[in-house]
C-alpha cells in the first residue's frame, strides 16, 4: 500500500473531496500538485489554501504554459493534429504536461503514488495511467473518485463536514475543462445531441468585435513566431488569438465524439486560436512541401491525433512520429494572411522564403516557362494502361462499367 500520493489538484470539489478521502480512507499522506496550464482557475494562494485545509502536507502550484505551449502544443500544430477530424485536443494535450510534473513530484517528495481525479467514463483517467505507467512504471495510480461511489450532493457534504472551504453548488450543471488551447465543455442539456448549446457555454468566442481586420502570423519550421510582425512566445501567440479571433464569434466545435472506452459523446468546445493556428500552419505547408511529403504527412496525422487522444503521448510511435514530422518542417517558415469578420476567419494569403510556388511554372501570362510540349508525351504514357485496357476488355465487358 501506498504510503505517500502527490495527487494531480484542480482546487475544485472532487480533488478537495480526494485530499481529505484518501487520507481516512487509505491512510496516506497527500501532495496536492496544481498544474497551471492556462487554465481559468480561483487564484492560486487560494488553492494552495484549500489543499492545505484539506490536508495536504503540501500544496504546490506549477507553472507550466510556456513548456505546456512549447513541448506539447507545438508538436501537436506541426503535426495539425485534429482528432476526428476536428477536435484540437485541448484536453488530451494537457495531460502528459501535467503527469509529468506528477511525477517528477513523487520523486522528489518520495511518494510511491500518484493519483487523480476522473471518473470512469472519460478519456482523461486513460490519458492520466497511460502517461504515468510510460514514465514510471513502479508507481501505482490511485483514482479515488473512480470508486468512491458518491453523488455530488455527498461530496458537498464530505467537503462540509471536514470543513474543506469550496464554494459547490449541488447543481453543476457543466463538466469544463480548459488550458492555452481552448475549453471544452460538456453535460447539461447537451447531453441530448439535438439540443442546440445553450448561449451561456460560450466564454471565449463571444462576438463583441464587428471590424473586420487581418492577422498575418508569421511562422518558423512549424512553429508560431509572431503575430503582425511582433515576435512573440507560443504561450503569448495562443492567448492573443484567443482573444482576437475569438471577438469574432468564431473559434466552436459542436460534434459527438468517440471516447476510448466506447461512448459516443457530444462535446462542445471553443478553441479560436487552435483552429485558427492549424488552418495558418497548414496552409504554409501548401507551398512548403513538396507534394508526396505533404501527402503522406497528411496521411497520418489522423494517427497522430488519436495516440494523443488515446493517451500515448509518451509512446515509441509517438517519438518515431515527431521525427519524421519535425522533418518535415525543415522548411515552413514564413507567413499565413487570416482575415476576420463576425463568424468568420480565412486565409486570404501565404508567402515563404522556400516557397515551392513557381510564378513562372503556373502562370498563364507572358512570362510562363512551362515545356508544353512535355506535356503531350507525359499524357499519353499517363493514359497507355486505361487505353490498353479500353481497347482490349473494357469495351467487351458486360458489366456496363465501361458504357
Ligand atoms: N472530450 C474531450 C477529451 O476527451 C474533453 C474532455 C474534457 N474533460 C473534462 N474533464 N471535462 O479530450
Amino acid at each position: 500500500m501506498a504510503k505517500r500520493v502527490v495527487l494531480a489538484y484542480s482546487g475544485g470539489l472532487d480533488t478537495s473531496v480526494a485530499v481529505r478521502w484518501m487520507i481516512e480512507e487509505l491512510g496516506v499522506e497527500v501532495v496536492a500538485l496544481a498544474v497551471d496550464v492556462g487554465q481559468a482557475s480561483d487564484d492560486w494562494d487560494v488553492v494552495r489554501e484549500r489543499a492545505r485545509a484539506a490536508g495536504a502536507v503540501e500544496a504546490i502550484v506549477v507553472d507550466a504554459r510556456e513548456e505546456f505551449a512549447e513541448n506539447f502544443v507545438a508538436p501537436a500544430l506541426k503535426a495539425n493534429a485534429m482528432y476526428e477530424g476536428r477536435y484540437p485536443l485541448v484536453s488530451a494535450l494537457s495531460r502528459p504536461v501535467i503527469v509529468k510534473h506528477l511525477v517528477e513530484a513523487a520523486r522528489f517528495h518520495g511518494a510511491d503514488a500518484v493519483a487523480h481525479g476522473c471518473t470512469g467514463k472519460g478519456n482523461d483517467q486513460v490519458r492520466f495511467e497511460v502517461s504515468t505507467r510510460a514514465l514510471a512504471p513502479d508507481l501505482e495510480v490511485i483514482a479515488p473518485v473512480r470508486g468512491w461511489g458518491m453523488t455530488r450532493e455527498d461530496s458537498i457534504l464530505y467537503a462540509y463536514r471536514h470543513e474543506i472551504p469550496i464554494q459547490a453548488t449541488k447543481e453543476k450543471v457543466y463538466s469544463i475543462d480548459d488550458n492555452l488551447w481552448g475549453r471544452a465543455i460538456e453535460c447539461g442539456e447537451m447531453e441530448d445531441p439535438w439540443a442546440v448549446p445553450p448561449k451561456g457555454v460560450w466564454l471565449l468566442t463571444q462576438q463583441t468585435e464587428t471590424e473586420p481586420r487581418d492577422l498575418v502570423i508569421g511562422f518558423d519550421k512549424g512553429t508560431p513566431v509572431s503575430v503582425d510582425g511582433e515576435r512573440l512566445g507560443m504561450a503569448d501567440i495562443i492567448a492573443k488569438l484567443n482573444a482576437v479571433v475569438g471577438s469574432y464569434g468564431w473559434g466552436r466545435i459542436d460534434m459527438v465524439e468517440n471516447r476510448r472506452v466506447g461512448i459516443k459523446s457530444r462535446e462542445t468546445y471553443e478553441c479560436p486560436a487552435a483552429l485558427a493556428l492549424i488552418m495558418a500552419h497548414r496552409d504554409l505547408e501548401s507551398i512548403c512541401l513538396e507534394r508526396d511529403l505533404d501527402r503522406e504527412k497528411a496521411r497520418f496525422e489522423p494517427r497522430y491525433a488519436e495516440l494523443i487522444y488515446d493517451g500515448l503521448w509518451f509512446s515509441p510511435l509517438k517519438k518515431a512520429m515527431d521525427s519524421f514530422i519535425d522533418s518535415s518542417q525543415e522548411f515552413v517558415t514564413g507567413e499565413v494572411r487570416l482575415h476576420l469578420e463576425p463568424n468568420s476567419c480565412e486565409v486570404t494569403g501565404r508567402r515563404s522564403e522556400h516557397s515551392l510556388y513557381d510564378y513562372e511554372l503556373a502562370t498563364y501570362d507572358a512570362e510562363d516557362n512551362f515545356r508544353h510540349e512535355d506535356s503531350a508525351g507525359f499524357v499519353r504514357l499517363w493514359g497507355l494502361s486505361v487505353q490498353t485496357w479500353a481497347a482490349r476488355q473494357g469495351t467487351k465487358s458486360t458489366d456496363g462499367l465501361s458504357s
